[in-house]
């Protein structure tokens, strides 16, 4: 029996169902469907229920907490948009990131939150971007010497990892203006322990029960000590920004990366606004947003150049004519005329978003798609299924990057609903590192494909994910093959390691 209830929105009386109302696969009495979601697998199993039980259904986790799924795009919009307000990010994020001392602008709420983004939004801006286009070639042109060698010696390159480090290293320099060089044992140590505080962050949003409140497992003692060892080095580099600004007192009023910025707000006393154990948190959510995502979107971007030759080669003549208006791409001009290579990171960002779901939960109580949607409930946004749904982008589960060239809907593959696109998110809590990714992973595409033809190393390999935090990619493997005769300075960087 569906149980109507009345509630006034906007004024106007509104029949609205219920949660009871919405379709449910069956569970458990005590554990509800966690048994069959307790794994790394389990985006699979949110998918398949999507054809069983609609755009819009619910879960349980344990007895009584009820979780709603939505793949509907324009529902998933009005939950991302309406935020801060209606909808707010899964109140868990807060309480694990806030428990292991690395509150931040990701995880926080309210004022807090607003006067984090500002400071954000403004480093992460084109101004800064365009003044780091040198730096982005340093880094890129290391990752290129170190494929030279694979090439040279025909080796199988497990590129995720090469990514990774790379993407860490721009990372840092961006945020921190250093070069800690990943190759080497300060930039390994930095990407171990974001690594492990990446996997307890994972593990503790998904997990049923907060049992580490009660019972700390080794894993869960480790990571405290994780934890101190990386906030003791952020506190370094924080000492080292601190140094540079009161020898250069200019730096207050230009701040020239992220930490000297956020050093540099005052309050009304004129007292540094933010204390460090802020700024660390702070700094610490751009290390794992900047090496992770990006290294995931990149691996994938690089399956598909594997995956389709001719694509690879409209890729090398793209970057050969964006070389003409300058050959280090060091202009936003040389980057902006890149448009197929952002066709391509669009394309693979779809298929394969570096999240599979978004985390929201309503702030109040709520009417959405005709259901009352209690105060505290999680909704999980499915956005790599409404990315690839037909629906919203035609051949959806095909790779076709000329869809992104096209001025409205594309004339060769039908639907194309730019609003489902939400591999960043959407509204003011979207993400802030969006165009800094973009012109990351366009650079990077550009030194490849100017360098190399790559391939797959032991033909089309079967890849898999692990659904942690992020969609991490697994297997594979490329061969490079010189594409140029290799430039003196790539050869003295081969030579210096
Ligand atoms: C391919 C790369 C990236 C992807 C796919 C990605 C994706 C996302 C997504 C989906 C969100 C949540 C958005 C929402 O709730 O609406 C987010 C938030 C965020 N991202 Fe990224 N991101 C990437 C790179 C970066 C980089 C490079 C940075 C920083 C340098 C960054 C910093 C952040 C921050 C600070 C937030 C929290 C924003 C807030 O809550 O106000 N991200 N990102």
């Amino acid at each position: 029996m569906k149980m109507q209830m009345k509630m006034k929105s906007n004024g106007h009386v509104t029949d609205l169902k219920t949660l009871n109302d919405l379709p449910t696969p069956p569970g458990f009495p005590l554990v509800g469907n966690m048994l069959r979601l307790d794994s790394s697998e389990r985006h699979h199993l949110l998918d398949e229920w999507v054809g069983e039980y609609g755009s819009m259904y619910r879960f349980r986790q344990g007895p009584k907490k009820n979780i709603v799924v939505i793949t509907d795009a324009d529902l998933q919009n009005e939950v991302l948009l309406e935020r801060p307000g209606r909808f707010r990010r899964m109140s868990t994020i807060e309480t694990v990131f806030d428990e292991m001392g690395i509150g931040c602008v990701f995880s926080a709420e309210g004022d807090y939150w607003r006067a984090q983004r500002k400071v954000v939004n403004q480093m992460l801006g084109l101004k800064y971007q365009r003044l780091f286009l040198p730096t982005l070639t340093h880094h890129v042109t290391r990752l290129q010497a170190h494929w030279e060698k694979a090439a040279e010696q025909n080796l199988a390159v497990d590129v995720h990892h090469d990514l990774l480090r790379i993407s860490l290293d721009v990372i840092v320099a961006f945020i921190f203006g250093q070069d800690i060089n990943s190759r080497q044992n300060r930039g390994e140590e930095i990407h171990q322990l974001l690594g492990d505080i990446f996997v307890t962050l994972s593990r503790r949003i998904h997990s049923i029960t907060p049992y580490w409140r009660y019972v700390k497992l080794p894993v869960d003692r480790e990571v405290v000590g994780t934890v101190s060892q990386m906030v003791a080095i952020l506190h370094e580099f924080v000492a080292v920004a601190r140094q540079r600004m009161s020898d250069q007192p200019e730096l207050a009023e230009k701040p020239t990366n992220y930490l000297e910025a956020i050093l540099a707000e005052k309050d009304e006393t004129d007292r540094p606004k933010y204390s460090d154990k802020e700024i660390v948190g702070n700094v610490l959510i751009m290390l794992l947003a900047g090496e992770d995502a990006i290294a995931d979107v990149l691996t994938w971007t690089m399956y598909n150049i594997c995956a389709y030759p001719e694509i690879q080669q409209k890729l090398q003549e793209e970057v050969a004519a964006a070389q003409e208006i300058e050959p280090n791409l060091e202009t936003m001009e040389a980057i902006d005329a890149l448009k197929f290579t952002d066709a391509v990171v669009s394309e693979t960002l779809r298929m394969h978003p570096a999240d599979h779901a978004l985390f929201m939960e309503t702030d109040e109580d709520v009417e959405l798609g005709g259901y009352l949607i209690p105060k505290g409930t999680v909704i999980f946004l499915l956005i790599r299924f409404s990315m690839q749904d037909d629906d919203n982008f035609g051949l959806g589960t095909e790779f076709h990057p000329e869809r992104w060239l096209a001025a409205r809907n594309c004339p060769f593959h039908g639907a194309h609903n730019r609003k489902a696109f939400v591999p960043f998110g959407n509204g003011p809590r979207g993400c802030p590192g969006r165009t800094l990714s973009y012109l990351e992973m366009k650079r990077i595409v550009a030194m490849i494909c100017h360098n190399f033809d790559i391939q797959f190393a032991d033909g089309p390999p079967t890849m898999t994910e692990e659904w942690g935090i992020l969609m991490t990619p697994r297997g594979l493997s490329v061969r490079f093959t010189r594409r140029q005769p290799v430039e003196e300075g790539v050869l003295a960087a081969v030579s210096a390691k």
